[in-house]
Parts: structure tokens; sequence; C-alpha cells
């Protein structure tokens, strides 16, 4: 089977192994906050513990956090989404699989942005799915545009978008899924790093469609990684399909993930993850200022996420090799564009900001001086 390794995962590897014969390492290289989950969030996941609410939960989630969630998307969007079109996963990643599997059902080719989450191709490998990579190019902001819909039977799009920070705008993103629907392609809208933006809030698929599968989870705004836990909102006639798919491949997502999530939607702590995306800018700003000042060029702004994607090709025309000396030679974890597709990729690296600006700017410090080594 042709699923292949996720690189950055490889460099965080012999990053720790580096680590653990005592160098230092400045981590740019991993996509997960630096924040650990509020108290408020532990304590209601350690409560249900002490409750003993250990066993399986519905295999769609408790009913709770499924009317919590609804909720969320009226205060967030104004939308108003019935508690069982809304399914919970132990991550996003199953949510993503369970998805892609779907709209790829009898040999739909699903259209990929490239550069982007690497994760969906091998997703589609593993299904036996075939896909074509949609090239998104700097200059129309990293984004899938309307005439790339030809020819595909399904869509992934993600927005803010790993690795390039893209966020889709109202206006375009309506114009992609009236486009979707004409030509009948099925959408999956990967919105995990919604929450996290900087201009205006990122607008849902389903602002404009209801018939899009959306996926989205506890990893990246809520700060719940290692809690593993996702969602997924389905058009109402796919909500049986799904619950099938939940009970067979996931039986239920973690009960005490679930418990805790529930105090994700108080308002205390709701604030203290918007305070966290206040944290991400300034680094975000920092660092794009300081990664032009050395040349490695970010061409348009990210908007969210916790990415920069930067263009390297003053010093190389192999982001692979670039990215592996980097961590070797100045002990900087970066991920190589290559990890995230075909398109131009070799010249491209991605920075994490999900680090504290100290670190970024020890490793910002190292990497210029490495550079200069280099010309
Ligand atoms: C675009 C994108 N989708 C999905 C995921 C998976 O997140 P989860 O931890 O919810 O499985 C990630 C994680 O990095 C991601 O970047």
């Amino acid at each position: 089977m042709e699923v292949t390794s996720f690189i950055v995962m490889d460099i965080l590897e012999r990053a720790k192994e580096l680590e653990a014969q005592g160098v230092d390492v400045v981590h740019m290289e991993v996509g997960e906050p630096d924040f650990p989950t509020p108290p408020e969030v532990i304590e209601a996941g350690v409560k249900s513990l002490h409750d003993r609410l250990t066993s399986y939960t519905q295999s769609v989630g408790i009913p709770e956090l499924r009317e919590a969630i609804a909720g969320y998307y009226w205060d967030q969007y104004r939308l108003e989404i019935e508690p069982d079109r809304i399914i919970l996963t132990p991550g996003s990643s199953p949510a993503l699989l369970a998805a892609i599997g779907i709209v790829t059902e009898g040999e739909r080719v699903c259209g990929l942005p490239d550069p982007g989450y690497p994760c969906y191709k091998n997703m589609l490998r593993f299904l036996g799915g075939r896909f074509v990579p949609l090239p998104v190019e700097e200059e129309t902001g990293f984004k899938v545009l309307s005439h790339q819909l030809e020819g595909i039977g399904a869509l992934v799009l993600n927005s803010p978008a790993n690795p390039t920070g893209a966020v889709y705008g109202r206006r375009e993103l309506e114009a992609l899924v009236e486009e979707a629907q004409r030509r009948g392609v099925a959408l999956v809208s990967d919105e995990i790093y919604h929450g996290i933006t900087y201009e205006e809030p990122a607008p849902s698929v389903l602002e404009f469609s209801q018939d899009a599968i959306v996926v989205n989870g506890f990893s990246k705004f809520f700060l719940m990684t290692g809690w593993r836990l996702g969602w997924l909102v389905v058009p109402r006639g796919m909500v049986r399909l799904v619950q099938s798919i939940a009970q067979n491949l996931f039986i239920c997502p973690p009960a005490a993930a679930q418990y805790a999530a529930l105090a994700c939607f108080r308002e205390e702590v709701l604030s203290q993850f918007r305070e966290k995306v206040e944290i991400y800018r300034k680094r975000r700003d920092f660092i794009v200022g300081a990664l032009n000042d050395m040349g490695l060029e970010v061409g348009i702004m990210p908007r969210g996420a916790f990415y920069v994607y930067a263009k390297a090709s003053r010093f190389t025309r192999d982001s692979f090799t670039f990215a592996k000396r980097a961590l070797e030679e100045a002990y900087v974890g970066i991920t190589p564009g290559v990890d995230f597709g075909d398109n131009k990729t070799h010249l491209y690296v991605r920075f994490s900001y999900a680090n504290t600006l100290e670190r970024l700017g020890e490793g910002m410090g190292r990497l210029k001086e490495w550079l200069g080594t280099l010309i």
C-alpha cells in the first residue's frame, strides 16, 4: 500500500533524538498548540472519571455535547444545525476518513489542494480512492478556483488552510460552493482551524450549503489535541449512514474527552481560547517580519491557523534537504514544502508559530546565522 510517511512526524522524531542527546532544538515543525488545555476543561474531564463515567457512550457522542456544538454554530455563524446532524468522532482525523470515504464512493475522483494537508491523499490511498491534486498558487492566495472543479466528483476544502494560512472570504467560498453544486461535486470542508483567524472570522461552508460534510474538532482552537475529539456535521440524509460508520469503525469517542469538552463552551473558557488567538497574532507578525528580513519570502500574510509558508528559493531548490539541514546544523525544526504536495513545494518551507515569542526569536536568530553560512 502506497501510504507515504508524514514528513513532519519524521522531522519531529529526529528532533526528539537530538534532544535526547542534549541538543536544544527550537520547534517550528509541530502543528499543535503550545498551550495546555484550560483547567476548567481538565477538571470537567477528571470529574467525569471520578463519577465513573467510563463506559462507552452513544456511538455518535453524548447528546449534551452535540447540543452544545449546535449552540456554538448558532453563536458563531447564526446557523441552526439540528444536534442529530452532529456526530462526534475520536479526533477530526477519523471524521475526515469517514467523510472522504463517503464522498468518493463509486470511483468519484477527489480534488485536493496542492500544497495541502498531506493526510487527505494518504487517507484516499488507504481507502483505495482516486484523487487529483489541484494546484493552488501564491498569486491567487493559495486558493482553489472555480474552474478547477472541472472533471472531479468530490473536493476537500480547508480554510483556514494548512500549510498556507489562507482563509477563503465569504464571496469566494460562496462562489466555489455554488460551482460545486452546479457541477455535482460533493464537498468535504475541513474547518479544524476555525476560530484561529486574524482578519474576519472564516465563513463555514454550511452558510452556503447543507449538502456539504463539515469536519471540525477540539484539537486546535479548543487546545485539546491529545484528548482526541472531533465532529462531523452531515446532511440530514446521511445521518444514519454516518452513525453506522461510527458504530463499526470507532464504537464511540473517548468518554472523558466528551465530558471535558462540554466545559469548552462556557464563556470564561471561550475567552481563554480567544486570548490565545491574540498571542498567535503577535507571533505571526514577528515571524513574518523576521523571515522576510532573512530572505525567506512570505508573499501573502497568513490570515488564519498558526503557519507561515515561506519561499526558500534564494537558498534551495530542495526543501527536504533544506529542512533536514536546518535541523541538523541550526537545530531548528521546520517542515519542508514537499510534505504538502508537488506544486512548487520543493521551493517552500512551513513554519509553525505554535511556540513562545522567546523561542521563535531564538529560532529566527539561529536560522539567520545559518543562512549566512549558505551564501
Ligand atoms: C488541516 C488539518 N486537518 C485535520 C487535522 C487533524 O486534527 P485532529 O487532531 O483533530 O485529528 C490536522 C492536524 O494537524 C490538520 O492540520
